[in-house]
């Protein structure tokens, strides 16, 4: 049976980071028809309830009906160690981050923190992720099993490191080629899953490990690819001197197939113009952590010069270098990145980012992301004015951007009234 969604409405007809706000599409009173787990129909509510009088109505009143959020790279392995206090990347890597991953090995612990991890996003409104493993076959399997009883669309991969990594958290060339191939085969495909090749950084694989992920990757056709990139300055150096012949940090990558259309890299702060070139060129996606950037005290990413350019730009937690699970948090973090940086996000733009823009970066805008006829029905609906001080600014507002801003800035998972999975209650 058909059910009819109702509420105030937001959509995109464009890219408001290129073509301005007017590419956003706001409804007063919208409804969004859900059919078989996908949107069937979006446009004014009255109309769609004299079309399909048969319809089940649920009314959100003043509440945002919009896409659901999509997180573009974070690592469920770091929910339990999430706001870990007093180090930058590599230090926070080996204090506190490489232990915790360790404990993966155990496939009834990597169950547990899936399940509170999608207990997590789930509640924030985030319907898709594209998240890190370690390098155990257990946590992926966990992930992906959590995934499936969900419903979610997911994205994941078995993260390779065969080196500048503790005992029981190496692989090997071989043996990271093994055991992601196999992950692929079991669950790429399977339902809404995705498997994505995942080798973690280039410090932490060998020129050998690097050469396999690019063989494996260039085998595996519809799989995205996900790394970290130009995140700290003292990581930049430390690529350096580990490839004294590379010509700049993403060579690294590029020199074993590693840099082309669906692959992800995260954080991407720090730049050579080759690297901007290149990574044009190739239409790899370009993925903002900004809790992440500000907590591990990355930089400032340089989202203006990124999205003028006409980058593949997603917007990403990075659980749990970032210090929230939620894409409201993230979208207010993004502002304050950008405000450093001189240049005032509009309101169009973050949300677009946190939906619109991280499915482009993941290359499913045509499946999620959106609500038009025909997208899976992954819709969060968004209280705004879901605390006394959200709902006396939004009280103020003149339009629909000023009723959405303080929900940005101030908001988290009490803003969120329900939660769509393939048109299914999450
Ligand atoms: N670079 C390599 N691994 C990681 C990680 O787990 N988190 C972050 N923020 N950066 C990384
Ligand atoms: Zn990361």
């Amino acid at each position: 049976m058909a059910e009819l969604l109702i509420g105030q409405t937001l959509r995109f007809e464009g890219n408001p980071t290129t073509e301005g706000p007017g590419a956003a599409r706001h409804s007063a009173r919208g409804g969004v028809l859900i059919e078989g787990g996908r949107i069937a129909a979006v446009g004014e509510a009255d109309d769609l309830r004299r079309a399909h009088p048969d319809a089940r109505v649920t009314d959100h009143g003043d509440a945002l009906i919009s896409a659901g959020f999509i997180d573009a790279h974070v690592h469920y392995p770091q929910t339990a160690m999430i706001a870990s206090w007093g180090k930058r990347l590599i230090d926070w890597l080996n204090s506190y981050t490489f232990p915790e991953e360790m404990r993966f090995a155990d496939p009834a612990y990597a169950a547990a923190i899936a399940k509170t991890y999608f207990n997590l996003t789930l509640a924030n409104g985030t319907t898709t992720v594209c998240s890190y493993c370690t390098i155990h076959p257990e946590s992926v399997e966990a992930f992906f099993a959590e995934a499936e009883r969900r419903g979610v669309r997911a994205y994941a991969g078995k993260t390779c490191m065969d080196r500048n990594a503790p005992e029981g958290l190496r692989d090997t060339p071989q043996s990271a080629y093994d055991d992601s191939r196999h992950l692929r085969d079991r669950w790429h495909g399977v339902g809404r899953l995705n498997y994505v090749v995942t080798p973690r950084f280039s410090p932490t694989s060998t020129e050998a490990q690097l050469e396999a992920m690019g063989a494996l990757w260039s085998e595996s056709p519809g799989c995205l690819m996900q790394t970290h990139l130009s995140e700290q300055t003292d990581e930049v150096a430390w690529v350096r001197s580990l490839f004294p012949d590379a010509r700049d940090y993403l060579d690294t990558y590029e020199r074993f197939g590693l840099v082309g259309p669906g692959a992800l890299f995260g954080h991407a702060i720090y730049l050579e113009p080759r690297e901007h070139a290149r990574l044009k060129e190739a239409d790899a996606s370009l993925i903002h952590c900004p809790t992440s950037n500000t907590f591990i005290g990355s930089g400032l990413f340089d989202m203006d010069g990124m999205t003028r350019g006409g980058y593949r730009v997603g917007l990403a937690t990075d659980t749990g270098g970032g210090s929230s699970f939620s894409m409201l948090r993230t979208m207010a973090a993004a502002y304050e990145v950008a405000q450093l940086r001189h240049r005032a996000l509009h309101p169009a733009e973050l949300w677009w980012l946190a939906t619109q823009g991280s499915a482009r970066a993941l290359r499913a805008d045509d499946r999620i992301g959106n609500l038009a006829p025909g997208m899976e029905a992954d819709i969060v609906v968004i209280d705004l004015a879901s605390t006394p001080a959200i709902a006396q600014r939004a009280a103020r507002a003149r339009d629909i951007w000023e009723a959405v801003f303080p929900t940005i800035m101030m908001g988290d998972d009490r803003a969120v009234k329900a939660v769509l999975v393939g048109g299914r209650p999450a």
